[in-house]
C-alpha cells in the first residue's frame, strides 16, 4: 500500500505563525507535526510516501525528510499550488498511486492509544473498498460526520453539517482500494469550493463498500489547527513522554521496531543528534530484549 500525506493549505487559522512557515512543520513539543502522520502510516506498514505541500514549502519538507532512505522509507514530493480540497491529493498523486491501494493522512492529525499499532497494521492490508476511522467528539459540526446503524454499518456521511446526525467525526486518515483515483476525478466542487474527501467516502458508501472503524474511547485523536489545539497537542505529548520515558511519533524508533532499519542504522541515526532526542534513540538499543518489540 502507498501513502499520501497532505500538508497543503495556507494554515490561515494560525496566522501570523504560518505566514512564514508551513503548519505541518510547526513543533508539537519535541518533533515537527508531520512526524505524526508519517509514523501513523509507518505503523500501517507503509514505506512509500508522497508528501504534498504548497510549492514554496516543499523544499523545507525535503530538507527535513530527504529521500527517506535512512529510515528504510521512500519519500517523494509533489506541489499543490492551490488548496483545492483533500480529494485533490489523489488527482495530484494519481501517477504515484498507480494501480495500488493507498492511504491518505492529513498532515495535522495525531492519533495515540493502546492497540492502535495493531489496528493500523490491519488497515494497511486493505484490498477492496474503503476504511475510515471515526471518533466521538463534542463539536461534530466542525468535521465530516458519519451516521451508523447499531451494528456499525455506515448510513450517511456529511461534511460539516449544521445539524449533525451523530457525534462521530471522520478523522483525517483514510484507506482506499485502487478505484480511489477515478472516484476522486469525478468529485464536483462543494459549496466551499473544495473537492471534499467526504464525497469520495460517499461514493464508497453508495457502492456498499465503506467500512467505519470506531476508535475506542481510550484513543486520543487531536488536530493542531488552532492556537489552543497546537499547545494542547504539545502538552499532551510532553505529559505522556515525560511520564513514561517513551516517545510518541518518533520515526527512527518506529522504523527500528518495524524492522525497516537494523540496530547499526539506528545507532548511526542516534549519533547524529547531540541532545536528549539522540540519547533516547541510543537508549532503545540498550533496552532489555523483552521491551524491544
Ligand atoms: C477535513 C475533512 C473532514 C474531516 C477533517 C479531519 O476537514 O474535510 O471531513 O473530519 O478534515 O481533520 P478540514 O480540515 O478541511 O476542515
Amino acid at each position: 500500500m502507498k501513502g499520501i500525506i497532505l500538508a497543503g493549505g495556507k494554515g490561515t487559522r494560525l496566522y501570523p505563525i504560518t505566514r512564514g512557515a508551513s503548519k505541518q512543520l510547526l513543533p508539537i513539543y519535541d518533533k515537527p507535526m508531520i512526524f505524526h502522520p508519517i509514523t501513523t502510516l509507518m505503523l500501517a506498514g507503509i514505506r512509500d510516501i508522497l508528501v504534498i505541500a504548497m510549492p514554496d514549502s516543499l523544499s523545507s519538507y525535503q530538507r527535513l525528510l530527504g529521500t527517506g532512505e535512512d529510515w528504510g522509507m521512500s519519500f517523494t514530493y509533489a506541489p499543490q499550488p492551490e488548496p483545492r480540497g483533500l480529494a485533490d491529493a489523489f488527482i495530484i498523486g494519481a501517477g504515484f498511486v498507480g494501480g495500488h491501494c493507498s492511504a491518505l493522512a492529513l498532515g495535522d492529525n495525531m492519533f495515540y492509544g493502546a492497540g492502535l499499532g495493531g489496528e493500523l497494521e490491519s488497515f494497511g492490508k486493505l484490498e477492496t473498498g474503503a476504511t475510515i476511522l471515526a471518533c466521538q467528539v463534542t463539536n461534530p459540526s466542525e468535521f465530516g460526520v458519519v451516521e451508523m446503524a447499531p451494528d456499525g454499518t455506515a448510513l450517511s456521511i456529511e461534511e460539516k453539517p449544521t445539524r449533525p446526525r451523530s457525534n462521530w467525526a471522520v478523522t483525517g486518515l483514510y484507506f482506499y482500494d485502487q478505484d480511489v483515483v477515478d472516484i476522486a476525478r469525478e468529485v464536483q466542487s462543494s459549496a466551499r469550493g473544495e473537492l471534499e474527501i467526504t464525497s469520495v467516502n460517499e461514493a464508497y458508501l453508495k457502492r456498499g463498500n465503506l467500512k467505519v472503524h470506531r476508535l475506542a474511547r481510550g484513543t486520543a485523536w487531536l488536530d493542531a489547527g488552532t492556537f489552543d489545539g497546537l499547545i494542547q497537542a504539545s502538552q499532551f505529548v510532553q505529559t505522556v513522554e515525560k511520564r513514561q520515558g517513551m516517545k510518541i511519533a518518533c520515526p527512527e524508533e518506529v522504523a527500528w521496531r518495524k524492522h525497516f532499519i537494523n540496530d547499526a542504522q539506528l545507532d548511526k541515526l542516534a549519533s547524529e543528534y547531540k541532545n536528549e532526542y539522540g540519547q533516547y534513540l541510543h537508549s532503545l538499543l540498550n533496552m532489555p530484549f523483552w521491551e524491544q518489540t
